[in-house]
């Protein structure tokens, strides 16, 4: 059912070569951003009405969580048909409507592709399904006969990300038990055979299909999930929740991947206007990561080390360092992340003790946890390369700790028998107004509901007031834009600074940060640009409160 759009695609004028290198590019989660429709679900309609605001706090990039045809078995990172919009969230119209008026804003759209898997429901596979063993369709996918007198185990010892086996057997056209098929997430997200030329072509058409409507780029989903070890290997008897992140899986990272990049990078350089691809690759280093960002393979990757490095000076200093370091010699921006969709809120994170990773939540010290992650996100920006914000960070937002298990959609964490790994507290509906219906998301309530807190933090509450996270944010992305080459550049010159105090130079710019639970005192280093807490110069000295970061002009 791809639907067919008569209007003519739109490309940005006035491109800047090289826009990607240094753009702070802000995560729209569309089902939790804004409902223009009153259902409920955010949609692309609310995405739209709210562009003035993104283009008001100052970011140069808009990244769409996928809004495409799909049963939503994964929140839309299960697609059913790549060309079409799901009707929850609009029409391709409104598709094409949005990506002009943000080109017109001079805002930039990324899209999110998700070529690892399909949708259960993607017309490939359900024929593939329904024809039964030796359909030619069925080698788009991983099918595989099971192991054991009766073909009753699965082919081998991979389990979903998701938890449990990632093997799903299949019932024969004639109601038999028949073979079984890999989903290295949840069931309804069968793993694409990519070393099928046809998937190949597909993915390279789908690629074109978006381009030709104007979009500025793509992040690409699981980049580093597409090529499977030959002869799908067993782990053999490793723990593999500890393998994951730190070992090279014969379903992740394999060399292989790198070929698809090389094609993908080819088409997006005959496309005008400085197209770009985010590759989302979990490896288990840096220098790894560094792979996917070759000057002829993608432009940027997520900087997952970053973003799992505890509140600490010296673990930060050290992930900064090797972040540059490994991206040098390949020429590529790093970039810099601290939430999204898939983690635990950093105000919430940096409230827990050190140690506990990425997706452990807990209520913690809301307090403490606000103060941490306004110090974190002006570090971040202080960087030099590129940096993602993931809507709801500009007000300070937690995490929902106290969901009711009933109104949780999450598959993980339906799936993640005794594990915490559910998502749904990062993807609350935001709050865009003090009261009212589901606090200005939309007229017809929330999809999750949304805690009584919300309205203090919602949009209206924090304009206007200087100390609000919402006008730090703005006030950072002003300064970022405004002190020349901030975001520019692969290296930072750090400074002598206290145990817990991490201080750097830039051009023209010094940025202090202490991650002590006590103030510091320190030599002024220029004039104040911005602070997360409040901070005095009193004769050339200044306090550096506990938790906070500090921007001077020199
Ligand atoms: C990564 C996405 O960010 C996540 O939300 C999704 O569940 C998996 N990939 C599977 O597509």
């Amino acid at each position: 059912m791809t639907q067919h759009l008569a209007a003519p695609t739109h490309t940005l004028d006035g491109t800047r070569p090289g826009w990607w290198r240094d753009a702070v590019i802000y995560q729209v989660y569309p089902r939790s951003f804004a409902d223009g429709n009153g259902d409920g679900m955010g949609d692309l309609d609310g995405v739209r009405s709210r562009l003035p605001y993104l283009k008001n706090l100052g970011v140069d990039a808009v990244w769409l969580s996928p809004f495409y045809a799909s049963p939503q078995a994964d929140a839309g990172y299960d697609v059913a048909d790549y060309r079409a919009i799901d009707p929850m969230f609009g029409t391709l119209l409104d598709a094409d409507a949005l990506i002009r008026d943000a080109h017109e804003l001079g805002l930039r759209i990324i899209v999110d592709l998700v070529p690892n898997h399909s949708s259960d429901q993607h017309e490939w596979f359900k024929r593939a399904l329904a024809e039964g063993p030796g359909s030619a369709l069925r080698e788009r996918y991983h099918f595989r006969p099971g192991k054991g007198a009766n073909g009753q185990l699965p082919p081998n010892d991979w389990e979903s990300i998701f938890g449990g086996p990632a093997w799903t057997r299949t019932e024969n056209p004639d109601g038999t038990p028949g073979d079984w098929y890999l989903h290295l997430f949840a069931p309804e997200q069968p793993d694409f055979n990519w070393d099928h030329p046809a998937v190949a072509d597909e993915f390279r058409s789908i690629l074109r299909f978006w381009l030709d409507m104007g979009v500025d780029g793509f992040r690409v989903d699981v980049a580093h999930g597409l090529v499977k070890a030959e002869g799908l290997p067993d782990i053999g008897g490793h723990d593999q929740l500890k393998l994951l992140g730190n070992d090279v899986m014969p379903f992740f990272d394999q060399d292989g991947v790198h070929d698809i990049y090389r094609a993908w990078r080819k088409i997006l350089d005959e496309y005008p206007g400085d197209r770009i691809a985010v590759a989302e690759a979990w490896t288990p280093t840096v220098e790894r990561t560094a792979n996917y960002v070759r000057p002829d393979e993608l432009h940027q990757a997520f900087n997952f080390q970053y973003l799992g490095t505890a509140w600490d000076a010296t673990e930060l200093r050290s992930v900064i360092d090797l972040s540059l370091a490994a991206m040098r010699p390949v020429g590529a921006p790093a970039t810099w992340v601290l939430s999204n969709h898939d983690v635990t809120r950093h105000a919430t994170r940096f409230a827990n003790p050190p140690g506990l990773g990425t997706q452990i939540r807990d209520a913690g010290d809301r307090e403490l946890g606000l103060r941490r992650a306004r110090a974190a996100t002006l570090l971040m920006l202080a960087l030099p390369g590129s940096a993602y914000l993931y809507q709801g960070e500009e007000l300070g937002l937690p995490d929902v700790t106290d969901l009711p298990d009933e109104v949780r959609q999450d598959p993980s964490f339906f799936r993640a028998a005794g594990q915490d790994g559910f998502r749904d507290g990062c993807r609350v509906p935001i709050p865009w107004t003090a009261e009212g219906s589901s606090y200005g998301f939309g007229s017809g309530g929330s999809w999750l509901p949304q805690p009584d807190s919300w309205g203090g933090l919602s949009v209206e509450a924090q304009t206007g007031d200087p100390d609000s996270t919402l006008e730090l944010y703005r006030s950072a992305l002003a300064v970022r834009r405004e002190q020349p080459g901030l975001g520019e550049g692969d290296a930072v010159s750090w400074l002598d600074a206290p145990e817990g105090v991490l201080a750097f130079r830039r051009e023209g710019f010094v940025c202090t940060v202490n991650t002590t639970g006590k103030a510091v005192s320190l030599p002024a280093y220029g004039q104040l640009l911005l602070a997360s807490a409040a901070v005095a110069v009193d004769g050339g000295r200044v306090d550096l409160p506990a938790d906070s970061t500090v921007w001077w002009a020199v």
